[in-house]
Order: structure tokens, then sequence, then C-alpha cells
């Protein structure tokens, strides 16, 4: 008998929805929970797993029935089943009982399968074409394929596929997925994704065949700046599993093999930082489709099986997530008697391609040069992309109907596009044929699909532009890893860069598989001597600069800044060795306490990057001295080594840590800190590091908080802050009771400030703060991107303390949710949401005279704590709450 309303949802398996090819064998089960009714509370959940659905149905779970479990988890439950075997597919269900101890019913079921546990269960070959191109331009993409009988009917069929490059697979002429850019980047001297696809309905009895075309990718395409093939390989190779199941039960097996054929066709070359080239004329239709005769193909090489961990993807896909119109028709500019060029303005700085839609003569080709800005005369100013070309070109087969075609093999970060048709060569009768309106390009958004989990809207248009560029910067460099910048030829997994935005990128959207997958790559990118590189993966080659503060650091701050929002424990678990190897990098590199110290001989870290208080133009230099920020770090990274190492149950390594933080303190201290509280030289990053880190002795903070706000007057209420200090700016002044000091810097329109380049009309964020202004272009080309995500990390502030949603560092994962919203100091009103492990959480408050109001609702099964204006605060449970209060 059902007799409570309380049910399941959204179940998800690490993360996913039925997800496919899991390589954990002991995945974590999580839902969301239906009660609307207030106060609505899980105290126990039992979970039932079967081989089938049937048997789930008869209530004959024969794989794992955990029995009613007294627990109110909800997330990230330890599978508790019977071992799991390589491809085995489970339906689970969940039923949970509320606070007057009834059962509802039980959930919708779930799926989930396993993915290749044994690398021998592969049995496949990495398969090539014996073409490798030049170190610039590279070879044609390989088309690679195979024709098969099936002597029945298809029951089901999976292909576990990947590549050393990347590939882009159809079956009977049907693309296998939708997603981007796979099997995605890693280092891949030591492990390499896999993918899992259900193929079921791709095949047919009788005649099928399968194909792949191979791109250079992170691989062997220009990386690093370096040219193509100097980082890892030289040239493409796939390898694939198609295993399906008949109808009667017995199973037929494909796998990349010797007997595979192959050849090339229209795409001439492609580099994800030079570009695609395509001629439609080389197309060959049906090549990937039964019947084909693939007689005049070469036989496939066989490639060296490369000696890496084969890891299932964990982080969602790259996928194209959406497609922009231009604004308007294009400008024609430079209209020659030999060249049309059209410019496109899609009004959205963003990651991705162009999508051309048009109709054009066979052998005409169009070139499409992309870019962040414009010259004041119009044109496409590329000149802060270094290196890369970022240049496709099309060039039609002809067809009356019309065309249409986007590269796959590339991608670009750009908000303008021109598209240059060759007149000459263009006879009379086709000119008018070729027509550019709006509707001929259009820009397609390529990102990793991490799902959007977090809004934030104010009564400051200005405000909400900014949260609009923080996403955006964020879509554009997660692409499989968190990059720096998507359109110069750097496009790295800075370490730095991804730390200091992490807590940020975990409001806006779901990223705990994303960054757990990362951290892999950080283990795998660790050095012998515990260092961890400035970008992950590292590549081979040059970029020695390991182990720099606030980058390096990236090792304990993404991990517990994913356990915070996500209470993900395995997360931390799986990136404490690599910690432990770090501590002692920093305990033997350091000396009296002091991290980096005069006499240590590498690196010794970029500094507070690009603040604005140098003594010189070097980008890493500034007022705070290098010294000061790495011994700060260290004491940081120890803290939250400790706090790691706790939530392990790893109490006297915590210990440990935590004594060794208190000599640093007090080295930190000794060196810093003048007798009278002055940092020697000032700054306002040596103050927010020194407060934010809980360096200073109690009776000095509030000096060094007046130090920084009157460094802060001093430049008229503006920052000087670079990458380290400027995510500290707003949560210390507010921390130390100068919310109006905060919201002041966050409100401050004239440089430098993070409204400054919104009222320039910027839609990313910028790497520096005065990256471009409309009069002169670009300040600086040498390293100036329109499109880097660190200033956004004030992101997370602006939720917590505008927004009023943030988390109770006791109840990581949001079982306990802080609600203290600071209204006021010229924003009177907001509204946030979060969709936590838990539900979703929402808040909407207005100032109304001298009155405030707030509502809250909390999802089932979390309790809060809201904190209002006037001082009071109230513990809250599920459901919908409306305060209000005297304005102070
Ligand atoms: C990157 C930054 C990075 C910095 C460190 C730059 O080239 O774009 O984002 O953190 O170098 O030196």
């Amino acid at each position: 008998m059902i007799a409570s309303p309380m049910v399941a949802v959204r179940l998800r398996t690490e993360y996913q929805a039925n997800p496919l090819g899991l390589g954990s064998t002991c995945p974590r089960l999580s839902w969301w929970i239906d009660d609307a009714r207030p106060g609505a509370r899980q105290i126990a959940y039992r979970i039932r797993a079967a081989s089938a659905k049937e048997l789930l149905t008869k209530d004959k779970a024969d794989v794992w029935d955990s029995g009613r479990v007294e627990s109110s988890e909800q997330s990230q439950i330890d599978w508790g089943g019977s071992a799991l075997a390589s491809r085995q597919r489970i339906l689970w269900d969940v039923r949970l009982w509320d606070a007057d101890g009834s059962a509802g019913a039980a959930s919708e079921p779930a799926t989930f399968e396993m993915g290749l546990l044994d690398p021998a269960d592969w049995t496949a070959a990495f398969i090539a074409a014996p073409i490798e191109g030049t170190g610039l331009v590279g070879a044609p993409a390989p088309m690679l394929r195979k024709s098969f009988d099936l002597p029945a009917k298809v029951r089901s069929a999976r292909l576990h596929i990947t590549a050393l490059g990347l590939y882009e697979a159809s079956i009977n002429g049907k693309p296998i997925t939708a997603d981007w850019l796979r099997p995605g980047w890693t280092d891949y001297r030591k492990s390499l994704g896999y993918q899992t696809y259900d193929v079921t309905e791709h095949l047919n009895p009788g005649a099928n065949a399968i194909g792949a075309v191979l791109g250079d990718g992170w691989w062997c395409g220009r990386v690093a700046g370096s040219d193509r093939g100097l980082c890892w390989g030289t040239r493409p190779a796939l390898m694939a599993r198609l295993e399906i199941t008949l109808a009667d039960g017995s199973t037929v097996r494909l796998v990349t093999d010797e007997s595979w054929r192959w050849t090339t066709g229209p795409i001439l070359n492609a580099d994800l930082i030079r570009g695609e080239e395509y001629d439609a004329r080389r197309e060959i239709p049906g090549w990937d489709a039964a019947g084909f005769d693939d007689a005049g193909w070469a036989p496939v090489v066989v490639e060296p099986f490369p000696q890496v961990a084969l890891e299932p993807s964990m982080a969602p896909p790259v996928r194209e997530l959406m497609e922009i119109a231009a604004l308007g028709n294009p400008v024609r500019k430079g209209a020659s008697w030999d060249h049309s060029t059209f410019i496109y303005d899609f009004g959205q700085n963003l990651t991705g391609v162009v999508r051309l839609r048009l109709t054009g003569p066979r052998g005409c080709t169009v070139v499409i040069r992309h870019a962040e800005a414009l010259k004041p005369d119009g044109n496409l100013d590329v000149s802060n992309l270094r290196s890369a070309r970022a240049i496709d070109h099309y060039t039609f087969r002809g067809d009356p109907a019309g065309e249409v075609w986007a590269p796959r093999l590339t991608f670009h970060g750009f908000r303008y596009a021109e598209i240059i048709v060759d007149n000459a060569w263009l006879k009379p009768e086709h000119k008018p044929k070729l027509e550019f309106t709006r509707h001929s390009a259009a820009a397609a958004v390529v990102a990793t699909d991490t799902p959007d989990s977090g809004s934030f809207e104010c009564d400051q248009p200005l405000v909400n532009q900014l949260q609009s560029n923080i996403r955006w910067g964020m879509r554009g460099n997660f692409i499989e890893i968190p990059t720096d910048c998507p359109q110069r030829d750097e496009r790295l997994g800075w370490t730095g860069d991804t730390q200091v935005f992490a807590p940020t990128a975990c409001f806006n959207a779901e990223v705990a598989g994303f960054y757990t997958k990362w951290m892999r790559d950080v283990a795998d990118a660790q050095v012998a001597t515990g260092a961890i590189p400035a970008v992950v993966p590292k590549p081979t080659a040059g970029w020695e600069w390991d182990g720099e503060a606030g980058w390096a650091d990236a090792v304990v701050n993404v991990p517990w800044a994913t356990y915070q929002a996500y209470g993900d424990r395995r997360i931390l678990e799986e990136s404490n060795p690599v910690i432990t190897k770090w501590m002692a990098y920093l305990d033997s590199t350091s000396r009296d306490g002091i991290r980096a110290h005069k006499d240590h001989k590498g690196h010794n870290g970029f500094g507070d990057w690009l603040a604005l208080d140098a003594p010189n133009s070097d980008p890493g230099q500034s007022a705070t001295p290098k010294d000061l920020i790495a011994t700060a770090h260290w004491a940081e990274s120890l803290r939250t080594a400790a706090r790691i190492a706790e939530a392990l149950g790893h109490g006297s390594e915590a210990t440990t840590y935590l004594k060794r933080r208190d000599a640093v303190i007090a080295a930190f201290n000794r060196e810093f800190v003048a007798p009278s509280g002055r940092l020697a030289p000032p700054s306002q990053t040596g103050y927010l590091m020194a407060l934010a880190f809980d360096l200073l002795p109690a009776n000095r903070r509030e000096f060094a908080v007046g130090e920084l706000v009157r460094l802060i007057d001093q430049r008229g209420g503006h920052l000087s802050t670079g990458f380290l200090g400027t995510p500290l700016l707003c949560p210390v002044l507010t921390r130390f009771g100068r919310a109006d000091v905060a919201h002041r810097l966050l409100l401050q329109t004239t440089y430098p400030s993070w409204l400054y380049p919104v009222t320039l009309g910027a839609t990313t964020m910028w790497e520096r703060w005065n990256s471009w202004h409309p009069d002169t272009g670009f300040v600086e080309i040498g390293m100036n991107s329109l499109n880097h995500y660190a200033y956004g990390a004030v992101g997370k502030w602006m939720y917590a303390t505008i927004g009023g949603i943030d988390i109770d560092p006791e109840h990581p994962g949001y079982a306990k949710v802080v609600i203290a919203p600071k209204p006021g100091h010229g924003i009177n009103r907001a509204s946030a949401s979060l969709d936590t492990p838990r539900g979703r959480v929402s808040t909407a408050w207005k100032v109304e005279g001298k009155d405030f109001k707030l509502d809250v609702t909390l999802p089932a099964n979390t309790t809060g704590v809201v904190s209002l204006p006037d001082g009071s605060t109230r513990e809250i449970a599920a459901g919908t709450h409306h305060f209000g209060c005297a304005m102070k």
C-alpha cells in the first residue's frame, strides 16, 4: 500500500541519466525528491537493481536489494549490489520513506551499463591511413570503412569507440552521435578516453557498413603553439568494437583490424587551431552505407597499441549547444573586381563554427575568417589570434538546391566572421546566385554540454550582462578541459585560471563529472617531484612551469570546490594521493616556511598575473611580492589539504598539515608583516590574501581591512588586482563587514572594473581589465583575449551575496543551505536559483522603501538557515517561505 506522496525522480548514475559504458565498478546513485509538502524529509530508502525490467516489476531484484536503509542520503549512494561485470546492464529504482515513516511509490526505473572493464575485452586494433602531411598543413582526413553482413534482426548493439585524434563515425550512412571532438583530450601518454553508443537502430539484417573520418585533434594537430605532430602523435588512428546481439540471443562482434580500408575525401586538412578545408566536390556518396564498392580503397595499417589506460568518458561530451543567427544582413566590405567580402556579426562572442547555407557554383570556394573584434574601419581584427589561423574553406559541389556546411574537426573563438568569395572566378551567370543574406551564415555554439544549474538576476542591467558574460566565458572555455581562451594559439588547461573559477563554475552548471575527469588529467600530469604543471594536460615539449603558486594549487582547490558543491567524496579520495605528493613538493622547495624563497632555482610563479599595480610591464610582476603570494598560497593549500584529509577521515594527516600551516603562517608574519601590521610593500592583493587565508593574528585584521579599503579609495574606488587577488576582493570585503565597498567595486563602471568592459559592449569576460576599446582596438596583441574567464570568479560571490544562495561548509552538497542575501548598496532586487544535488533552491528578494521582503524555496530533504538584514536568523525546512523585515 502506498501511503506517502514522496517519490524519487531524476535518477542519476555517476551524475548521468541512464549512462552507457561506466568505468567505475562502484557507481554512485542519486535522485531528487518530488514531494511538495512543507518540511518533507526522507528518512529511509530502498534501492532495487535487476537485470531486467520484469524482475523489478515482480519485485525480484536479482542484482541488488538494499532493503530499507535508514538514511537521509539521496546523493552518490555507493553501489552495494553484486560485482559488476564488463558491459553488464542494470535497471534500478528507489522507494523512499518520509518523516511519518510512510513509504511512497517506487520511482520510474533508471538504467546504467558498464563499459569494457578489462583492456582485453577490446580485441580490436588501432588502425590508420599511412599518411602524415607536413608540419604545418597536415594530411587530408582519412576515411575508414568496413562492410559486414548480419544474418538476422538485431536485438541490441553497442559501439565502443576511441581514436588517437578525433573520430566522426557513422553506420549505414547515419552518424552514431551528435557529440563533437570525440574521444576528447587527455594526456595521451597516460590515458585515452573512449565512448559507448547504442547503435541498435543503425543496423539492419543483411548488408551493413561502418565508417569513420579521422581528424588530428589534440593528438597530432597544433597544440600549445607548436607545429603539427610535435606533441603526442603524428597521424590519427581509430579503434572500435561493435558488439551486436541478434534476435536469437547470439552475438556478432566486429572490430577494427587490418581488413578495414581507407581513402581520402572532402576534408583536405583540419586542425583545431588552423581551421578546416573542405572540398564538397570530393564527397563520396554512400561511402559509409552498405553496398558501396571499396575495391579502389587501400588497406589500413595497424598501429602499435599505445601504452595508455583506456578510460570511459566521465564528463559530459562536447556538443553543439545552440545556433545563433547573425544580427542582420552582412556588411559588404572590400568588394573589388576579384573579391567580395561579407562581414557577419553574431552579437555574441562565442566558441564554435560558422554554418553556411548557400547555393554556389561547383568549384567556387568561400573562405571564412573569424575574429573577436572589428577594426574601426569595420574590417576583422585578427591581431590578437597570434599564430592561430582560424580560417575555414568550403568549395561548393554545385547543388542547385543549396548546400549546408559547417566544419566538424575544428572550432574557433569569435563574434564576427568574414566570408570571402573569389569574384574573378565566378562566371557572370553565377554571380547573382551567391547572395549573402542574414541567413546564409549562422554561428553554431560548440562546448562541453555541462547542464546549466544556476540562474541569477537583479535590478542592475549591467550586472545581469556581467552574469551573462561570465556564463559565456565559461561556455567558451569548457571544451573537454577547462581552458584559458578559445581563440588564439593557446587554448590550454591553465591551472590558475581553473582554480579561481571553479567555485563559480559549480554554480553556473553541473560540472562534477567535468572536474572529476580533469583531476585525473592533473594526476596524469603531476611530475616526479610532486609538482603540478601550469597547464594540464601538459604538452610534451616545453611548458616546464611546474608548481607555480596559485596555479598548481588547483590540485587542492578544484576537488575541494567540487566536494563543497556536490558533496562528492570520491573526487577527494582520488585526488588525495596527488595532494600528498604536492605537499611533499612544497616542503622540499621551500625554506624556513617561505615558499619560492630567494634561492629557489625554478621559476617562482606568475605572481598576481596581470595586476595593475606592477612596477613594470611584465604581466607576472605586481606590487605583491611573489614570495608573499607563494607563501600565502602554501598556507592555504595546507589548510585545504587538511580539510580534505578531515573529510576523508584521515585525522592525523590533517593535524600534520595544520601544524605545518602554523609554521608557515609564523614565517609569513615574520617576513612580510611589519610590527605596525602593514604589509611591505602594501597592495590590495597582499591584504586580500592575508585576510582570506587567515594569516594575520586576530588583532591585526581590522587594520588590514582598513588598509585594503584605503588602497581601494586611493584609486578612486577601483581595484588593482590580477588573476589571484581579484576573486578574493568581494568575499573578503563582505566577510569583514565592508559589503558596501564590495558592492561599490562591483557596480563601478570606469576602468578598471568588472563593468567597464560591459559598458563597452563586452559579451564575454576579458583577459585584461582594458583588453579592448572601440577607438584603439586591442590594447596589446601579444597576449590579449576577449574570452578568458578568470575575472568571472566574482560570479560565486554574486550568487551567494546578492542572490543569497550559499554553501554551508559543514554540510557540503547543500544538505543545509545558507540563505543570506545582502540587500542595498545599490542593488534593491535580486533573484537566484540553483539546481543542487538535492533539488532546486530559489530566492527572490526586494527592498521596498524601508522594507525588505524575501521568498525562499528549498527542495525536499534539505534545511536552511536564513539571515535577514536586521541581523535575525531563522532555521527553515523544505518548502516555500516568505520573510520580511525592516532594512537597517
Ligand atoms: C594564459 C593565462 C595563464 C597565464 C599564466 C597566459 O598566456 O592565457 O590564462 O594563466 O598565461 O602565465
